[in-house]
Formats: C-alpha cells, structure tokens, sequence
C-alpha cells in the first residue's frame, strides 16, 4: 500500500493509474474518512475493491466541518492503528493522508456550498456550517484524485445526498455510492464518535436503532402518518433516557419533510447520549414493501 502526504503527489499517482489503463480498463474507488477506521469503513473499502481495479482511502480530519464548540480536538486520531487495519485489508492501493497545511494553506478562502434546503435542514439546522466544510473537502479530495466511484456509509444518510447532488452539479466523473450501515450486534450503527460513550451510555445507545426499528413495525402494521410515527420515536427514546435533537421523515432523494409515509421514506434522527452526539436513520420504502408482501402472498398460494 501506498502512503501519500502531498497532494501534487497524489494527483500524479492518480492520474498514472489512470493512463495505465491500457487494454485492461483500470477504475478507481475512492473512499474518504476522517480516520479511526472501522468496520464501517472497512465495509466501504470492501465495496470499492468489489468494483475497482485501485482503490484509494484519504484520511483527514477535517476542521472546515467542525463548529468552534464541536469536538475536533477530541476527535480520534490513531494512524498507525489506521495503517495496520488497510494493511490488513489488502485491498487499498493507496493512502492520502494529507495534513492540515497542505488542505488549507495560509489566506485559504475557497469553499463548495449546496445552497438550498437540503444543508439547512436536520443536522444543518444545528450545524449550519457542517455541509460547507465537508462539500469543501470532498470536492477538494476529488479534484485531486478523480476517482471512477466514491462509497459513502449510510449512516451519515443527509452528507451522502448532499455529496451526490454536489458530485453530479459540478459534473465530476465519479459515481456516488451510498453503501449501507454496519451495526454492532446491538443494532448500535458504528461511528468512530461511540468511543466517547461510557460503558453505561454503550448500553443506552442502541436505543436509537431500537426506535427507528419501532417506526419500521409501525408502517408495517399500517401507520402512514409521519408524525405519529416521529411521536412514538421520541417517547421510545425519552423512555431509555436519550435525548432526540431531532427525529423527522423525509424524501430521502431531497431531505425535504414528509407529512405521509409513502414511496421511498427516510426516517433521520439526531440524539444525545450524554454529551455524544449520535445519527442514525432508516429509509422504508413502501413500493418494495408492497412488491415483497405481494410476492409472499403469491408463495403463500
Ligand atoms: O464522513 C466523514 O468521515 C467525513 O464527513 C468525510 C466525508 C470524510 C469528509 O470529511
């Protein structure tokens, strides 16, 4: 595996795998993280190494999408464990590893917005200048690698979308692949940020998946009112002792709210256990519920 520091470097290498394509077309699967790799990550890896010839892992905690009260300085930082991991992996071609100097030089004032709702909306009503950072350095991370695909975790539902809609606006070549989350046995979605929970808060946390698993029930059974079904996460998740900053349904194609479940429906929340801030969502989609009850009821005859 290749470990690379500069970006000039990076662009170069990049770029030599892509003229060496030759007769064998040679594709590049990207994956961005912000480090203390996870299964999670590891999963996206795997996805790129599925359907690529090269892949390519940046790490970079990123200081563009952290608000001056977030958590940047307490963010997980341990490369050499990073390392160790895609070694073990054997499937990455290369690490970019940039450090904050060579992302943002002295005087940088170049940023990406998505300027409509979709960043304003859930996590960018808390965090409005979140989506700016992370659009500023994924397009930047683009730019200089220019891969075939790039694999984002579901997980982090809202970010994905904005990345897609950004991806294809300004006509970058990479297809966006949103690939789905990995749990812990519990149902807890992994996210680097769950090693700043307490044993005691490890246990609460899985709450979230729990309430969300409740809302899927629900339209089972029937419901199709968006806020009834918001109304019986909150109290799940009131009743384990973790606090919601935010639970809504949304058309996962625009992040844009929903009175009705129907067609494709994400559920999205945001919560605070202790002072950790955890996301997570499902999205229910009504026409391939349909599809497979139908397709039950047929085996059933
Ligand atoms: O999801 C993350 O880890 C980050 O937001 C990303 C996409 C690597 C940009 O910094």
């Amino acid at each position: 595996m290749k470990h690379i520091i500069k970006a000039a470097e990076m662009r170069e290498f990049a770029l030599k795998m892509r003229r060496a394509r030759g007769k064998q077309p040679k594709t590049i699967g990207f994956v961005p993280t912000m480090g203390a790799l996870h299964e999670g990550h590891m999963s996206l890896i795997e996805a790129a190494k599925r359907e690529n010839n090269r892949v390519i892992v940046s790490i970079f905690v990123n200081p563009a999408q952290f608000a001056a009260n977030e958590d940047l300085n307490e963010y997980p930082r341990n490369l050499k464990a990073d390392i160790k991991k895609l070694k073990q992996a054997k499937a990455v071609t290369c690490l970019f590893t940039p450090g904050e100097a060579e992302m943002y030089p002295e005087g940088y004032a170049s940023y990406v917005r998505v300027e409509n709702e979709m960043t304003k909306v859930l996590c960018g009503a808390s965090r409005p200048e979140h989506f700016k950072g992370v659009t500023t350095i994924v397009a930047k991370l683009l730019n200089i690698i220019n891969p075939d695909r790039m694999y984002l975790g579901q997980k982090d539902l809202q970010q994905a979308v904005i990345l897609k809609k950004m991806a294809k606006e300004l006509n970058y070549q990479a297809e966006v692949k949103i690939c789905p989350t990995v749990r812990g046995k519990d149902g807890l979605a992994l996210s680097s940020r769950n090693g700043y929970l307490t044993p005691e808060q490890r246990n609460s946390a899985p709450a979230l998946y729990k309430a969300l698993k409740v809302a899927e029930s629900m339209v089972e059974l029937g419901e199709r009112d968006a806020q009834s079904v918001i109304k019986e996460i909150r109290r799940k998740l009131k009743e384990e002792n973790v606090e919601a900053e935010y639970v809504e349904a949304v058309d996962p194609g625009t992040m844009l709210k929903k009175e009705k479940i129907s067609g494709k429906t994400a559920i999205l929340a945001a919560v605070f256990v202790g002072k950790t801030r955890l996301i997570d969502n499902t999205i229910i989609d009504m026409d391939e519920w349909n599809a497979v009850k139908k397709e039950n009821k047929e085996d059933a005859l």
